[in-house]
């Protein structure tokens, strides 16, 4: 089988190429590098000791993805490529809707020419909004707070149109939670380009004393100790989620819709601790105002995706914390 994988140098994308190749599949991949690195090729191809088709470009291109569905017998798309930094997609919306939207378009518009019905999308917890009733599931109400939440939710109307319009199609939607951790040799994890907004990458900074504290948003939400509780879930059990959804699309045409998480919510003073006991460092944190937007609760109802895919997350709060600060020389 052979998939082709939108954004498989990213952070998610290329811990799912390795699970990719761990299970057999041929991996063609296509990354503009605008967010990751061409020395992820390397380390994909050092921890699985194989090979995959990397093309370096934009997904907008239509001229290169018409090549690539040219030079490869695609079988189905996993299409993690997007920008996804909340905060810049509120200063630079036009920028969001182009790439992420326009994308996604031309995709399909490939996919379409050349007969290719199956695509997993990366959607997030995000399209939720704001929810009162906990856990969330798959069939809550809808609203999104910002560009970027915006993009991923006219995407899943998108593709769902797309399935209106052409029955043989096959799409799954994955709604990713809080995903953090790396891969367990420690050569592969998440390495954001800026100053990372997202409380993992932060309080690694901070571990690594490249930032003296980490700020926390507020102590005064009605949670367990007043700090955010938001649903984590190790990168390596979300790629597990992608070949458990290419499964599930060999048999099931139309589209369906699937939270992935652990189910369980942390809160913020909970992963500052597990991250100092089971990486003996300490974390410096002061208590601040809350983050404009931030809610005081998320986690998901895993139950739709048990059922249907089979996918459960393995991963403890422990590994999740210890995997994130791994090294390679571990
Ligand atoms: P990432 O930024 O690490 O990876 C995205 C990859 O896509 C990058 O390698 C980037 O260079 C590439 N890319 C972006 N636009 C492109 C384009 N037009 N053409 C070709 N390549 C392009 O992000 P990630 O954390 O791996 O996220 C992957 C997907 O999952 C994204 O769609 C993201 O919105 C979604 N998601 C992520 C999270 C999270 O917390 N990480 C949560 C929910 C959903
Ligand atoms: N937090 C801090 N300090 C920081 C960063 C975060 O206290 O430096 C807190 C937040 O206030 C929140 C929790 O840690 O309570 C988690 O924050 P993140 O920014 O890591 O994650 P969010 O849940 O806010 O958002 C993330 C992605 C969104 C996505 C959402 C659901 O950034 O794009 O998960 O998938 F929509």
């Amino acid at each position: 089988m052979n998939i082709l994988v939108t954004g498989g140098l990213g952070y998610i994308g290329s811990h799912t190429i390795v699970k990719l190749l761990e299970n057999n599949y041929n991996v063609i991949c296509i990354d503009n590098l605008c967010n990751s690195n061409e020395d992820v090729i390397e380390k994909i191809k050092k921890i699985t000791s194989k090979d995959f088709k990397f093309y370096y470009g934009d997904v907008n291109n239509k001229d290169l993805l018409t090549k690539i569905f040219k030079e490869n017998k695609i079988d189905s798309v996993i299409h993690f490529a997007g920008l996804k930094a909340v905060g810049e997609s509120v200063k630079y919306p036009l920028k969001y809707y182009k790439n992420n939207l326009n994308s996604t378009i031309t995709l399909l518009e490939v996919m379409t020419e050349f007969n290719v019905n199956k695509i997993v999308f990366s959607s997030s917890a995000t399209v939720y909004g704001k929810q009162e009733i906990l856990p969330i599931k798959e069939d809550s109400t809808l609203h999104t707070t910002n560009p970027y939440g915006t993009t991923k939710l006219v995407n899943e109307m998108i593709l769902k149109d797309e399935t209106v319009a052409n029955p043989n199609m096959s799409v799954v939607i994955l709604r990713y939670f809080n995903p953090i951790g790396g891969h367990e040799s420690g050569i592969l994890k998440e390495n954001p380009k800026d100053t990372p907004n997202n409380l993992m990458p932060y309080i690694i900074k901070v571990a690594n004393k490249e930032y003296p504290y980490l700020h926390v948003y507020g102590n005064d939400y009605d949670t367990i100790d007043g700090t955010g509780v938001r649903d984590y879930i190790h990168v390596c059990d979300l790629a597990t989620g992608h070949i458990k959804a290419l499964e599930y699309m060999n048999n099931h045409q139309g589209i369906e819709y699937f939270n992935l998480g652990v189910g369980k919510g942390y809160s913020v003073l909970e992963i500052v601790k597990t991250f100092e006991k089971v990486n003996n460092v300490k974390i410096p944190y002061k208590i601040e105002s809350r983050r404009p937007g931030d809610i005081a609760s998320c986690y998901a109802s895993t139950k739709k995706a048990e059922q249907l895919l089979g996918f459960k997350a393995t991963k403890t709060l422990e590994d999740m914390c210890k995997d994130s600060y791994r090294t390679n020389n571990d």
